[in-house]
């Protein structure tokens, strides 16, 4: 018998989509629009969504907490060993492939913005720019480019890998990230009761406040402090 239940939670939701939006507008405004300022607010409200979602990873709910979806890496290798072992428990959170998968685009996500505090087009500067030399500046600029390579493979595979589970596996894992729920087979297995609202609410305000002082930060340098008046 198979029932619906509730796992992910709405700041998971909403984290996942936002997430979306300010990568893909981070991308546009930068490429197409060539408007750095915006590209800058996309990066912050990406910033504020994945500190949001590390605070999260630690005292969200069940199935959004890193406990629940950091395997052991001898289970880890026997997933890729056989995906789709038909006596295999069901993972109804992200199960090791998606675990890991999570936890580089996180981390490669979290790379690209903290580079980007740093870096310059020599006309616009990250608010940090004024903390190391230009050398290192157009290194971390330079690491800024091609760490974006390496997050468009992920997010390709990222996509790739959510089609596979549609198509072959027929899991609707989007449908999950909409609605919140999955349906469970077999043995039961526990539901989230509450999305804990006001705890998200609070975490994310200090997250927008903590990115929003650093967006103003006024550390100049020589070359940079003619500009800082515009961000
Ligand atoms: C979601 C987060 C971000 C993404 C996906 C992203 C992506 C990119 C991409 C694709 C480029 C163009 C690279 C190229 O043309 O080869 C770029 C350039 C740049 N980004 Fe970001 N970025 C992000 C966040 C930030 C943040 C938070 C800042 C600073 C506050 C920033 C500052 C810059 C600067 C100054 C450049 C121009 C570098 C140049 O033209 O040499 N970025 N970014
Ligand atoms: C910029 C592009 C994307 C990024 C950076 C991204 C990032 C992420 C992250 C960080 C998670 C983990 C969610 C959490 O636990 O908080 C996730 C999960 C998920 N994403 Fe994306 N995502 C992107 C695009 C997409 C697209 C286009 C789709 C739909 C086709 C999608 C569908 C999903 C689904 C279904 C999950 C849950 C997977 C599971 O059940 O284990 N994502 N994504």
């Amino acid at each position: 018998m198979q029932r619906k239940i509730f796992i992910w939670d709405i700041p998971v939701r909403l984290f996942h989509w936002l997430l979306v939006a300010a990568i893909a507008y981070s991308w546009y405004a930068m490429e197409i629009l060539e408007d750095l300022n915006q590209h800058f607010i996309a990066g912050y409200c990406a910033l504020t969504l994945v500190l949001f979602r590390i605070v999260w990873g630690f005292v969200g709910t069940h199935y959004a907490r890193f406990t629940n979806f950091i395997y052991p890496l001898s289970e880890v290798v026997s997933y890729f060993r056989n995906p789709s072992g038909k006596a295999r428990k069901q993972y109804l959170g992200h199960n090791p492939a998606g675990g890991l998968s999570v936890l580089a685009l996180l981390a490669f996500i979290l790379i690209q913005v903290s580079t980007g505090l740093f870096s310059t087009d020599d006309y616009y500067f990250g608010p940090l720019y004024g903390l190391v030399s230009s050398a290192t500046a157009s290194t971390i600029t330079e690491i800024h480019h091609l760490n974006f390579d390496i997050i468009t493979v992920l997010i390709a595979l990222h996509v790739a890998a959510i089609v596979f589970y549609r198509v072959v596996k027929k899991e609707k894992l989007i449908g999950a990230m909409f609605t919140g729920g999955k349906l469970a087979k077999g043995e039961v297995q526990k539901p989230i009761t509450s999305s804990k609202l006001i705890l998200a609410a609070i975490i994310i305000g200090f997250c927008a406040s903590g990115v929003y002082l650093l967006s103003n930060a006024s550390i100049d340098s020589e070359e940079s402090s003619a500009e800082y008046d515009f961000y």
